[in-house]
């Protein structure tokens, strides 16, 4: 990487895993992020935000990592009402979710699920822009159904003052699976000239400098899942480098920090083995051929059989 054009790397939002805690103890081990989008706060119907959906935003639990929270409403008045009370908090950016494909929400028409609805997203940002204190930005896919969604939204964005975009190259019905689409996303790119952020799955430092290359001049990288598939990917972009021995010792100590910050935040093992089960799911890809031992850890019932699951994949 060209150190005089450094990337800048984003934590990607990754709801009931990506959260304060997480952040937190994964910069502990992991450098290299320059910066964190958080889960989307839960829509509420009231404008007087209860402060216990906010309690993951307080600033005194995010100081580690620059936070750009996350608002996935489509009411003005919830909108306008979550992003000034953010402000308030200290945040003077905000991200608008319009990617979220679950049926749940995309089916209510929020997150991807707007996006074959050009004329609702724009008649919402009218309504919120003029009245909303920190600045905004989004995060899309290139469409719900077809890549055109995205052709027909992104010239409608071009007068609006957006810090950036933030485009995950995929549609909404993938989900999250199947192939990134990088000539749509390429499509896209010739469409706006607000800053575009890359999206989708980033793994290798193979996959970086391939994408670096075909997307030039984007310099700025959003890393999801590949966090936990190889958590070492930030480092590797930035040009530092650990040895094997470092990498074992750092992926074991990291687990063994949120599995106990966890335990003490969490109530129940219930609750702290279904947290962690979430993250084996991808971090299980940190460890190359143990992949079969994945099972172990999603079927133990109590701590202790985790911890032996745990172990027979992590010490060898
Ligand atoms: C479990 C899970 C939770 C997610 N939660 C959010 C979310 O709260 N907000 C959001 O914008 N995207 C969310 N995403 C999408 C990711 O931020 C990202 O766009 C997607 O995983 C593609 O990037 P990747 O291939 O690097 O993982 C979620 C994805 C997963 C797998």
């Amino acid at each position: 990487m060209n150190s005089s054009h450094p990337a800048c790397l984003y934590m990607a939002p990754l709801k009931g895993i990506t959260d304060s805690l997480f952040r937190q103890v994964y910069q502990r081990h992991f450098p290299g992020l320059d910066r964190a989008v958080a889960p989307f706060v839960n829509p509420q119907k009231s404008p007087r935000y209860p402060e216990k959906l906010l309690a993951d935003l307080l600033p005194e639990k995010n100081v580690d990592l620059e936070l750009v929270p996350q608002v996935l409403n489509t009411d003005a008045e919830g909108f306008i009402a979550l992003g000034n009370r953010l402000h308030e908090l200290g945040y003077t950016e905000i991200n608008w979710n319009l990617g979220c494909p679950v049926k749940m929400v995309a089916g209510k028409k929020r997150g991807a699920g707007l996006l074959p609805h050009p004329e609702l997203i724009i008649d919402l940002l009218e309504q919120v822009l003029p009245r909303l204190e920190p600045a905004l930005s989004i995060k899309m896919r290139l469409g719900y159904h077809s890549h055109k969604e995205a052709l027909a939204l992104l010239p409608r964005l071009e007068p609006l003052p957006l810090t950036e975009i933030i485009l995950h190259a995929r549609l909404g019905v993938q989900l999250y699976r199947g192939p990134v689409h990088l000539d749509h996303f390429d499509l896209c790119r010739a469409q706006t000239s607000h800053r575009l952020v890359y999206n989708g799955d980033l793994v290798s430092l193979e996959d970086f400098t391939g994408l670096a290359t075909k997307l030039a001049p984007i310099d700025r990288w959003m890393i999801g899942r590949g966090l936990l598939i190889n958590p070492f990917l930030p480092a590797e972009i930035k040009g530092i480098q650990l040895s094997a021995v470092e990498r074992r010792k750092k992926l074991q100590l990291f687990h063994n920090d949120l599995y106990q910050a966890l335990k003490e935040r969490l109530s129940g093992p219930g609750h702290l083995l279904g947290r962690m089960k979430q993250v084996w799911i991808y971090f299980i890809g940190a460890f190359p051929g143990k992949q079969k031992l994945l099972k172990k850890i999603t079927r133990a019932s109590s701590e202790q059989h985790y911890l032996n699951a745990v172990a027979s994949v992590v010490e060898r």
